[in-house]
């Protein structure tokens, strides 16, 4: 097992990696909560891979368990979804001494950890993620959210969780696509921050690619060490430092809405736009060809895609989305471009200059 400190003072917390660690969980929450009430947030899918062994073995060390069911990815971070978890949790008596834990991939999580936040102005928040997104990045660093009809993530908080446990077993039963779409933001970190982790995984790519435990533990602990260390540098994304994890993100992001959500998984669509802001960055000589050639053969290697291939994503429509996009500075658009493996800068560049 490896342990990773997110430390941010009186809000730190471990990340927990290893094969079998749920087993630690009563062990864990008895030391994190103050009352045996806990509301275990789940799918119906989740719960009954792995959610109602958990509650078995929570209630096997006295904890009272209810569970709250959510409808399987997105529609999960719905309003409606929300209230659902506050009204269960408040018909099971939860009060602000219990715990709420999350079982799921980064939408449970998102929408539980903000439940977790607000329910009596916020409750302690355990979350146990099941994608390797989830494991890798959305459990860890605070930031909860739900969808409006207008946009994706519009209300949220941060909400620092108390414990991350990821356990390599539970993602064992990941379809292959959302497994291997998940290694976009492993590579990411390789890019942004780690030659080590890079050159791992151009090493390892097979034994990643068959799940091999010992391959799993390294690089989701890795990967959890650097985001811990972005999120410890800029919690609030208040700095600009925490923006490098957006490396991939700006043309990525535009993929996926111009191809139509769904088409593309983002983290194929993070594959693509890194590479494309690795070809950008060697077009403007911030990148030499041979870390340029790295970035695309280690993307290809671990089976994701380095461009949008046959599909026709209209300029206009491309521009557009990213003028849209957060990180945008006047008619500039902030992109964060690869310097070498390892470092990455943030570059100011007019979308209309590039289509
Ligand atoms: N909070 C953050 O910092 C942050 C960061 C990145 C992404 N996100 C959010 O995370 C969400 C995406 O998360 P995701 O990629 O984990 O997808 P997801 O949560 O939508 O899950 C994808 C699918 O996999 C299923 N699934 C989950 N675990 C499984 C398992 N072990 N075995 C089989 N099937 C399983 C789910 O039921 C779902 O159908 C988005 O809503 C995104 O906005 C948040
Ligand atoms: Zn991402």
């Amino acid at each position: 097992m490896k342990k990773i400190l997110v430390n941010l003072g009186d809000r730190s917390y471990d990340v927990l990696i290893g094969k079998g660690i749920i087993s630690r969980l009563p062990k864990l929450l008895k030391g994190i909560v103050g009352t045996p009430k806990v509301l275990l947030i789940t799918s119906q899918s989740i719960n009954r891979l792995y959610g109602k062994q958990i509650a078995k073995l929570l209630k096997g060390s006295r904890f009272e368990v209810t569970v709250c069911l959510l409808p399987e990815g997105e529609t999960a971070k719905a309003e409606r979804q929300l209230f659902r978890i506050y009204s269960t949790a408040l018909k099971a008596g939860l009060d602000r001494f219990s715990g709420m834990v999350a079982l799921g991939g980064g939408a449970v999580g998102d929408v539980a950890g903000f439940a977790a936040s607000t329910y009596l102005r916020g409750v302690a928040f355990i979350n146990i993620p099941t994608t390797l997104l989830a494991q890798v990045d959305s459990a860890i660093g605070g930031k909860t959210a739900i969808n409006l009809k207008e946009a994706k993530n519009l209300v949220g908080t941060f909400y620092q969780p108390r414990l991350v446990l990821s356990d390599i077993d539970l993602i064992t039963s990941l379809p292959k696509r959302e497994y291997l779409s998940s290694i976009g933001e492993i590579i990411k970190y390789g890019v942004i921050a780690s030659p080590s982790l890079f050159r791992y995984l151009e090493n390892n790519a097979s034994g990643l690619l068959k799940r091999k435990p010992a391959v799993l533990e390294k690089v989701i602990a890795e990967s959890s060490l650097i985001k811990a260390k972005v999120v410890e540098m800029d919690e609030r994304e208040l700095t600009g430092f925490r923006a490098i994890l957006n490396y991939g993100h700006t043309f990525g992001h535009a993929y996926e809405k111009v191809a139509g959500y769904g088409a593309l998984r983002h983290g194929e669509a993070v594959a693509v736009g890194m590479c494309e802001a690795a070809r950008l960055a060697e077009k403007k000589m911030l990148l030499k060809p041979l870390d340029r050639i790295r970035i695309e053969n280690l993307v290809e290697k671990l089976q994701l895609p380095t461009t949008t291939g046959k599909r026709s994503l209209s300029p206009r429509l491309l521009r557009e989305a990213m003028m849209k996009d957060k990180k945008k500075k006047g008619k500039e658009v902030r992109y964060i471009l690869p310097i070498r493996i390892g470092k990455v800068i943030p570059v100011a560049i007019d979308p209309y200059s590039l289509f």
